[in-house]
C-alpha cells in the first residue's frame, strides 16, 4: 500500500467491502421460522397478555434492563407516550425535553396535552444540560424527558437529583440506545418510566415496535390503561383494574408478528452488542494513539470513550485541516466517516423531519396560522410558550460537537477493517503537512 493519501495518488488504505461488517439489523432463519409458524398456525391475533412471542419479549426486556414490568407497544413512540401519561403528564403540564433530537422524541408530550420546554444541550454528550434544565423549571414543570444517545448516555446524577428536589419525574427515551448504561446501570431503568423502540434501524429491531418499562408498579397500571384495554383484569389495583375495556380511545399494542421477531433479536443482543462494543474499543484504542486524534472527553460515568463511536481530532497537529477536508480525505482512503449525527441533524426539516425541533413553524409560527395550531390543540388550560425567544445556543450551534467525526458501527468481528482504519487514520498524521500543503492549494 502506497504510504501517500489516496487524495494526493495514493492508494486507498480502506479496501475491504463493508457491506458485510455493518449489516444492521442482522435477520436469521430463526425469524424467518418464527414468522412462518404464526403464519401457517393463524396464531397472529393478540395474546392479550397470555403466553406468546408478545410476552415473550416483555420478559426478555424486563430481565434485560432488570424492571419490574415491560410492556410492548406499537413503537417506541406509543411507548413514550404511555411512559409520560404513566408518570401523570397531562394537559397543561410542562415537560422538559431537549431540540435537536429526533423529533418523536418530544412530540408524544404534546400528545398527552403538555407543552414541551426546550433545554439546551452539553456540547460534548450532546444530552440535556442539567444546568439548563434547572432554569427551565416553572410552577407547572411536571417532568423531565431524557435522551440517550448509543454509547453516550445523559447526565443522569444531575437530572435525577434534580428531579428529586423539584419533585419532578423522569422518562428515559431509550429509543436509539438499548444497551448504553450509566455508572454500570442500564439506561432506562434509571429514571421514572423509559422506552425503547423496535423499528427496523434501532439496535433491537422488529420492523415496528417498542416496549415501555418502569419499575413503578403505578405508573405500569396507568401507563397500561392507555392503549392496552384487554390487559387490565389483573392488574393489583382496583382502580386501574376497574379500566378494563377502556383505553380513552387509544390501542398502542404491539403486532404479534413484530413481537416474534423482536423476541428473537433479543436473544442475540447483547452478543451483537458486546461485538459492537469490542470493535468501537479496539477501533478507538487504536487511533486515539495516532497524533492529532483522540477519543472526546467524555464524563466519568461513561462506560468507554469509543461506544459514541465519535473521534476528536486536532487541527493543530493535522495542519489546520477542517472537519469537511478531514472527511474528504478519509472517505478518499475509503473509510465511511461521517460528521457526527448531531451537525446533520441541525438541519431543520432534514428529510422531511424537523430535528432541530423548536425551529418548527408549529412552535414558530408562520404567516398562515400554523403557530396557532399548537394552542389549539392543547386547549385553554396551558401557558402559552413564545417560542420565537427560545435560543439554544449549543443546540444552534451547527460546529458542535467541535473538531469530531464519527466512524461506522461494526456490527461483525471486523478485525482487518478496523486495521485498515487505523492505517487510513495514521496515514493522514504522518501525511499532515504534505496535505495541508495541498488542501491550501486547492483552495
Ligand atoms: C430519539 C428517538 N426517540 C423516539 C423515536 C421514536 O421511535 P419509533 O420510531 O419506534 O416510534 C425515535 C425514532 O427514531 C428516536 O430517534
Amino acid at each position: 500500500m502506497s504510504a501517500l493519501p489516496a487524495i494526493l495518488g495514493g492508494e486507498p488504505a480502506v479496501t475491504l467491502d463493508h457491506g458485510y461488517y455493518t449489516q444492521w439489523p442482522i435477520y436469521t432463519e430463526e425469524e424467518v421460522d418464527v414468522v412462518s409458524d404464526l403464519i401457517r398456525n393463524h396464531a397472529l391475533a393478540s395474546q392479550f397478555g397470555g403466553p406468546g412471542p408478545i410476552t415473550e419479549l416483555e420478559q426478555r426486556v424486563a430481565e434485560t434492563w432488570g424492571v419490574k414490568h415491560a410492556l410492548a407497544h406499537s413503537s417506541g413512540t406509543a411507548s413514550l407516550r404511555a411512559a409520560l401519561f404513566g408518570v401523570g403528564v397531562g394537559n397543561g403540564d410542562e415537560v422538559i425535553s431537549q431540540s435537536a433530537i429526533h423529533p418523536f422524541n418530544c412530540l408524544p408530550i404534546i400528545g398527552t396535552g403538555a407543552v414541551p420546554i426546550f433545554a439546551d444541550i452539553d456540547p460534548v454528550t450532546l444530552t440535556l444540560d442539567p444546568e439548563d434544565v434547572e432554569r427551565k423549571i416553572t410552577p407547572r414543570t411536571k417532568a423531565i424527558m431524557v435522551v440517550h444517545w448509543p454509547g453516550c448516555p445523559a447526565d443522569m446524577d444531575a437530572i435525577m437529583d434534580i428531579a428529586a428536589r423539584h419533585g419532578l419525574r423522569v422518562v428515559e427515551d431509550n429509543c436509539i440506545s438499548q444497551g448504553a448504561t450509566h455508572r454500570g446501570r442500564m439506561c432506562g431503568s434509571i429514571g421514572d418510566a423509559a422506552a425503547i423502540s423496535f423499528q427496523h434501524g434501532k439496535s433491537t429491531s422488529a420492523g415496528e415496535g417498542g416496549v415501555f418499562m418502569t419499575n413503578d408498579t403505578e405508573v405500569y397500571q396507568r401507563a397500561a390503561c392507555l392503549g392496552h384495554y384487554e390487559r387490565l383484569r389483573e392488574l393489583p389495583n382496583p382502580k386501574w383494574r376497574a379500566m378494563t375495556g377502556f383505553s380513552f380511545g387509544e390501542k398502542y399494542r404491539m403486532a404479534t408478528l413484530s413481537a416474534a421477531i423482536g423476541s428473537v433479536q433479543m436473544k442475540y443482543w447483547k452478543q451483537r452488542l458486546d461485538v459492537r462494543h469490542a470493535n468501537t474499543d479496539k477501533l478507538g484504542e487504536a487511533v486515539a494513539r495516532i497524533d492529532g486524534f483522540s477519543a472526546p472527553d467524555y464524563p466519568d460515568y461513561f462506560p468507554s470513550p469509543y461506544q459514541s463511536g465519535r473521534f476528536m481530532f486536532d487541527p493543530d497537529r493535522l495542519g489546520g485541516i477542517s472537519r469537511e477536508r478531514l472527511l474528504e480525505v478519509l472517505q478518499a482512503e475509503g473509510a465511511q466517516v461521517s460528521s457526527p449525527a448531531q451537525k446533520a441533524t441541525l438541519t431543520p426539516h432534514a428529510g422531511g423531519l424537523t430535528h432541530m425541533l423548536h425551529k418548527h413553524p408549529v412552535f414558530q409560527g408562520n404567516e398562515h396560522g400554523t403557530g396557532d395550531v399548537l394552542w389549539e390543540v392543547l386547549g385553554p388550560n396551558v401557558t402559552k410558550i413564545d417560542y420565537s425567544s427560545v435560543t439554544l445556543p449549543v443546540t444552534e450551534d451547527p460546529e458542535i460537537p467541535y473538531n469530531s467525526i464519527r466512524v461506522p458501527s461494526f456490527t461483525r468481528p471486523a478485525d482487518e477493517l478496523i486495521d485498515q482504519y487505523v492505517a487510513a487514520f495514521a496515514k493522514i498524521a504522518t501525511n499532515a503537512e504534505k496535505l495541508s500543503g495541498a488542501l491550501a492549494e486547492t483552495r
